[in-house]
């Protein structure tokens, strides 16, 4: 137990729960699912304020009772299903969204992002909108 919390914590053990995506392993995730380099900081500093980059998050209920879920915190009153069956309008269940490949998280955020652009989200209009963005040169 002990050495799996130890491997966790290096971030080497990939299937662990509460799994924290480093920054540049975040971006590298970004790329490989096509988002385009001129808006990555802006996705980076989204991502950083929702969920720290952790995998695996789920919100406490909204006003509205609805929650937030992985990486993008994306919203089940709308995109996901809550349900065991894939549904709303991302077609997927809400537990799609917390797993470590991102694959299914990202197509939803582009989606959202598509339809109501940054903005949809209070983490970056509140904290990303015209301030500085994340360093990502490294990258
Ligand atoms: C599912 O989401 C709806 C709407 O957001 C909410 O009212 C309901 O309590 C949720 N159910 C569960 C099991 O989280
Ligand atoms: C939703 O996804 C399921 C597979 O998860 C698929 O069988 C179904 O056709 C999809 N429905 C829509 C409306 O895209
Ligand atoms: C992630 O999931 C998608 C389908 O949801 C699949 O096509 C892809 O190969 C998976 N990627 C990895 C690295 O397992």
């Amino acid at each position: 137990m002990k050495w799996v919390l130890l491997l966790c914590a290096l971030g080497l053990f990939l299937h662990c729960e509460a799994r924290r995506l480093s920054r540049c392993e975040f971006v590298h995730e970004l790329r490989r699912n096509g988002f385009p380099e001129n808006k990555m900081r802006d996705w980076v500093c989204l991502v950083e304020k929702e969920s720290s980059r952790r995998t695996d998050i789920i919100s406490r209920p909204n006003s509205d009772g609805s929650r937030d879920y992985g990486l993008f915190q994306i919203n089940d009153r709308y995109w996901c299903s809550n349900t065991s069956q894939p549904g709303k309008d991302c077609n997927v269940t809400c537990k799609e969204f917390l797993s470590d490949n991102i694959s299914k998280s990202a197509a939803c955020a582009k989606k959202i992002y598509r339809r109501h652009g940054f903005d949809a989200w209070y983490g970056w209009k509140n904290n990303c909108k015209g301030k500085p963005l994340p360093d990502i040169s490294s990258c």
